[in-house]
């Protein structure tokens, strides 16, 4: 275990385990693959707010991807996300080798009962996606035995299916899902934003002037998102999808009721973006 002044960086399953010996009091996690930006460290900021502790995770789950391009790419910069959350007043950061998370004798096969939204959008593009991030998740819950976890909007569908893991295994943990952080453009911050080149920044922009104008139709017509997505591939943005759905269902819907999102994912060249808006 290091310290950095009074931020605990613990590599090992024996050094969390002895710092989660320590507490006393409540403790917040927040699980991130790194490459940190204001979207991380609001759920941070919101975190803080609720337990004493903050422990942040860094981890890119390769479980979690369906494409070694992506996972090959995934930009990886631990010195600076170290300083950032040693800003934002974080008491400790996990940082496991895959070994740590994936021991070589153990077999890793958690599955939920309610799996219905697991192959459907994300899960349909990109197959294997959330049985990836339930592994890890499921793994770093039962390490960190946290008393409340913090998740982005940003990922709505994966909030979706972490409320099913908790429902499912961690009824003691208290789910938290804190809103999407964005551009003064309106593009939601992710990680994969850095690789993107000012004229595709312009591009991307796009996506969330889509996302407002089908929240502001009369009625949620998927002849609109078919419009947007028009609109959007001229500009050169390869959508996958872009639909109004029921929450937590994720089930496309036509009929406004309330609890329901709009939402989308697309390519810019190699780099893929999502988002959302609740309705
Ligand atoms: P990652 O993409 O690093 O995101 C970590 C957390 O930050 C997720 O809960 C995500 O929704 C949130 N987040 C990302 N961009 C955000 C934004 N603009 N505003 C608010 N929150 C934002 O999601 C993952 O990692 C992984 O799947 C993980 C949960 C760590 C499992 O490996």
């Amino acid at each position: 275990m290091w310290a950095i002044s009074t931020m605990n960086i613990l590599f090992s399953n024996h050094s969390l385990t002895n710092y989660r010996k320590s507490l006393s009091k409540s403790l917040a996690f927040v699980p991130t693959m790194g490459a940190l930006h204001q979207g991380h460290l609001s759920l941070v900021e919101e975190a803080k707010k609720s337990c004493e502790n903050v422990i942040v995770s860094i981890f890119v789950n390769p479980l979690q991807f369906n494409n070694p391009d992506d996972l090959n790419k995934y930009p990886r910069m631990i010195q600076k996300d170290l300083e950032l959350l040693k800003h934002a007043g974080v008491n400790a950061v996990f940082l496991p080798s895959y070994e740590t998370i994936y021991p070589p004798n153990q077999e890793f096969n958690i599955q939920l009962s309610n799996n219905s939204i697991e192959s459907v959008f994300e899960g349909h593009f990109r197959p294997g996606h959330f049985n990836g991030v339930i592994q890890v998740l499921h793994r770093f819950f039962s390490l960190i035995s946290p008393h409340e976890v913090y998740f982005g909007q940003k990922d709505l569908q994966q909030c979706m299916v972490v409320k099913i893991l908790i429902d499912e295994y961690f009824k003691e943990i208290k789910f938290n899902i804190v809103e999407t952080k964005r551009e003064n453009s309106g593009l939601a911050m992710s990680s994969r934003n850095m690789r993107l080149t000012n004229d595709e920044i312009n591009v991307a922009n796009q996506i969330y002037q889509s996302l407002l104008l089908l929240k502001n139709e009369e009625n949620y017509s998927q002849l609109a998102c078919e419009l947007e997505i028009k609109r959007l591939s001229i500009l050169g943005l390869k959508t996958e999808y872009l639909n109004y759905v029921n929450l937590p269902n994720m089930e496309i819907t036509s009929i406004k009721n309330g609890n329901q999102a709009i939402v989308y994912a697309g390519f810019l060249g190699n780099i893929r973006l999502i988002d959302n808006l609740l309705l």
